[in-house]
């Protein structure tokens, strides 16, 4: 099958953004599926770095990217990427879902205020607007991208919307205009920069696979931040687990072949909720430090700790990972000893599977097996280059998933990349 999907397995920031661009030299497509500008990726091409938030990474390879319809999209953070792009001389062949739903000043605003009121229950989101656009999607009352593209429409579907929004503002006293006239005329000036790159992506992609085109889909955060199977109520809003490709960009389940799920050689969270393994210790620091642990959205520290494989193991059987790609392990080199989480117990009893509540999630006893530490390593080509406890590291990740381990990243750049043929 000539599709591969790629998605995190952890919190998020696995390095989704370096093995998207290693892969797309390979794709004709690289597709988001879901998530906004809540991403953050970055591409390192010698000594220029990329951040992307919206944009798929393989535009930087000069491939097609598309943003499917299950995504929620700022205009005004799009129509800024594509600036940057062209002004840093990236030729984009870019795909806009007239699906997708358009993230609106009311959803910032609202996003912000309602974290306000949660206190100090706050999920740490990322104050994009994305959980109240979502809302107004599943709500249905969004506003399209399409809709952009219509005076009447935009107008009509506006003149629906804002007196409820009008309500929230007085509630959350949000003291900001909301006016049709005004946001109309805003945002379809933004709709005339936005047409070009406007259609139905779903039939895009049908015809690429009828022609046999490689296609690649790039996910946004991870699974621990699914809004069904991750630590809800702190995850973000839209299906991060591979099944979301099918409805995020409207591809039949039998289209897709391989799915590659990416490990961060430890685990690392920003924002709040529970994380069994998080270190709070010496370690803990050392590999934000190393590992250059802040956010690319909003740089707020994340927090570090030991790879946790109860998280993985989840995150392979629900997204029927095929392979895998390890990303970071040099930032774990020069440590005495690592450990991984193979397991939870909780009230004495060890867990098969990762729990849904969360106040079980914040209470579980991580069980782990400690490994020897290693050197620093030189730029690796191969397994066999690797210090041979980083070998013993790697496959017993590999042997406690059971899904092979297809390319191991230990740096930034694209050469700082190996891959394993099995
Ligand atoms: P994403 O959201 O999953 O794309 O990941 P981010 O881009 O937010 O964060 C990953 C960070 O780690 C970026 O700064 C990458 O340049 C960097 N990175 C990726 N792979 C490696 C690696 O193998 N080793 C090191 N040291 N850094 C890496
Ligand atoms: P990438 O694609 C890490 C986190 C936020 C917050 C929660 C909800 O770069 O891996 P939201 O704004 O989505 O409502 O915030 O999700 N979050 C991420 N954490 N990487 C991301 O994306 C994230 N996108 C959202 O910090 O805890
Ligand atoms: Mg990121």
């Amino acid at each position: 099958m000539s599709s591969t999907v790629v998605i995190g397995t952890q919190w998020g920031d696995e390095g989704k953004g370096k093995i998207v661009d290693y892969f797309s030299k390979d794709a004709e497509f690289v597709v988001r599926f879901q998530g906004g500008n809540n991403a953050g990726h970055t591409i390192v091409v010698d000594e220029e770095v990329y951040k992307l938030h919206i944009v798929p990474s393989g535009v930087i390879q000069g491939k097609k990217g598309v943003i499917g319809n299950g995504c929620v999209i700022d205009p005004l953070v799009l129509t800024e990427e594509i600036k940057m792009l062209e002004d840093r001389g990236v030729p984009l062949n870019l795909f806009i879902s007239d699906r997708a739903h358009v993230i609106m000043p009311y959803h910032k605003l609202l996003d912000g205020a309602e974290e306000r009121v949660r206190g100090s229950g706050k999920i740490g989101t990322t104050k994009r607007g994305i959980g109240p656009c979502y809302s107004d999607k599943i709500a249905r009352r969004g506003i399209r991208i399409g809709d952009l593209l219509s005076e009447k429409r935009l107008r009509n579907r506006l003149q629906r919307i804002l007196p409820s929004k009008k309500e929230l503002f007085s509630i959350f006293q949000i003291d900001e205009p909301l006016h049709v006239d005004d946001l109309v005329m805003e945002y379809l000036d933004i709709g005339k920069d936005l047409k070009p790159y406007v259609r139905d992506t779903a039939l895009l992609l049908d015809q690429a696979f009828n022609d046999q085109k490689k296609v690649l889909f790039e996910g946004a955060q991870g699974t621990m931040l699914d809004v069904d199977f991750g630590t809800y109520p702190f995850t973000t809003s839209s299906h991060v687990i591979a099944g979301g490709v099918c409805s995020g960009a409207g591809v039949g389940p039998n289209k897709i072949g391989s799915v590659v799920g990416i490990v961060k050689a430890y685990t690392t969270r920003v924002g709040e909720g529970p994380m069994p393994t998080e270190l709070s210790d010496e370690v803990g620091h050392h590999l934000q430090k190393k590992g250059h642990e802040f956010g690319t959205t909003t740089s707020r520290p994340r927090r570090c700790g030991w790879l946790d494989l109860m998280v993985v193991k989840h995150a392979c059987m629900l997204s029927g990972v095929t392979h895998l790609a390890i990303t970071k392990l040099d930032v774990l080199n020069g440590l005495d000893k690592v450990k991984i989480c193979t397991g939870y117990n909780l009230d004495g009893k060890k867990l098969d599977g990762f729990p849904s509540a969360i106040e079980d999630v914040s209470i579980v006893e991580p069980v782990y097996e400690e490994f020897d530490g290693w050197d620093d390593f030189e730029k690796p080509e191969s397994l066999e280059d690797l210090p041979s406890q980083a070998q013993s590291y790697l496959s017993f990740v590999e042997s406690f998933l059971g899904v092979p381990i297809h390319v191991v990243s230990t740096g930034p750049k694209r050469d700082e990349t190996f891959v394993i043929d099995s």
